[in-house]
């Protein structure tokens, strides 16, 4: 199955609506997930193994900005910087504009985030769910959440998770078509519960996260044993997220970012986005949790951890790290 038939089949007669005159501009939250997404049972469809569950953090994401291009030619513009449309950034955006735009649909989008691009971050799910929404209003479609949240994986499989605030789980979903395979609130209102960005670096990656998981999959002995790692962690989360138990949501959460990275360690050749600067603040997290300090770490495709912790704590967290540049999210 191709993209341009899930889009046939979600759009229908809406494929031939056309642009309104003015300027949409929509904002998308980006996502860190507790129990995460790593490998795809199909690479068209961004469709995953497993099921994921995340948590969007309210002011960090992407802004997009959508209008007619008054040239006969698009412009892109990221973080105010005015892009080759040749850059493999633009290239990516392109491949997923001209699955919705008719020709000579001439565009100006202007892309800002306020959290660095491509340092396993979730920066592309903000991207592609704001992108997925400005399409939405700049067409008026009219799309359910649900509806715009499949549009959104075609893009980034995690932008799915990127259309809600809070906790979003993302059903793996059994159908070849991915239909089933969607992001859900999960609804649970837990405002102590913070998530800081701790960066080590925000260069970009040196694999993407494509690339590391078909790697992970077709290589790594100990991704057997993922698939059903997630189904009990994710229960785990669940629960604690359920009955507000933030020690089970923490431990359940760093383990399971350890152990996706266990999966890439033992690819052939080894992906590693740790670097020293990773570790020693793991350890100094562990450190810490020794001396009885309720903190944890999650970490994506990338070098950065993002610490979970309570806002009880956030003064004695922020005290143990003042020589680390963080950016408190939540
Ligand atoms: O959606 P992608 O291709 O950027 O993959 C994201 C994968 C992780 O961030 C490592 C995990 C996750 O669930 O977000």
């Amino acid at each position: 199955m191709k993209k341009v038939d899930v889009i046939a089949a979600i759009l229908g007669e809406r494929k031939h609506y056309l642009p309104i005159d003015t300027a949409v501009t929509v904002f998308a939250p980006t996502n860190i997930a507790l129990c995460k997404y790593w490998g795809k049972r199909d690479q068209e469809l961004n469709l995953p193994m497993t099921s994921s569950l995340s948590i969007s953090l309210d002011d960090k994401g992407a802004t997009t900005q959508l209008q007619r291009s008054t040239d006969a030619y698009d412009k892109v513009t990221l973080n105010n910087q005015v892009m080759d449309l040749s850059t493999p950034f633009c290239q990516r955006l392109f491949q997923f504009l001209n699955l919705f735009r008719k020709p000579n649909e001439w565009v100006d989008i202007t892309i800002t985030t306020n959290i660095p691009i491509a340092a396993g971050l979730a920066s592309s799910a903000a991207g592609f769910a704001s992108i997925i929404k400005a399409l939405n209003e700049w067409y008026q479609w009219d799309l359910s959440l649900k509806e715009l949240s499949i549009l959104a994986r075609l893009g980034s499989g995690s932008a799915c998770r990127s259309l809600w605030n809070g906790f979003v789980e993302w059903q793996a979903g059994e159908q070849c078509d991915g239909m089933d395979s969607h992001g859900e609130l999960f609804h649970q209102h837990w405002p102590e519960l913070c998530v800081d960005i701790r960066l080590t670096s925000s260069k970009e990656k040196t694999i993407s996260s494509r690339e590391a998981m078909q790697r992970t999959i077709e290589t790594s002995p100990a991704y057997q044993d993922w698939p059903a790692r997630v189904k009990e962690d994710l229960s785990l989360i669940k629960q604690a997220i359920r009955e507000k138990d933030f020690i089970l949501l923490g431990k359940t959460a760093e383990a399971n970012a350890l152990m996706m990275h266990a999966t890439m360690l033992t690819a052939r050749p080894a992906i590693q986005y740790s670097t020293a600067e990773t570790i020693a603040m793991m350890q100094q997290i562990w450190h810490l949790r020794a001396q009885g300090l309720n903190v944890y770490f999650t970490q994506d495709a990338g070098p950065n951890l993002k610490l979970l912790y309570l806002a009880q704590d956030r003064s004695v967290v922020n005290a143990c790290h003042p020589s680390l540049r963080s950016t408190t999210v939540r």
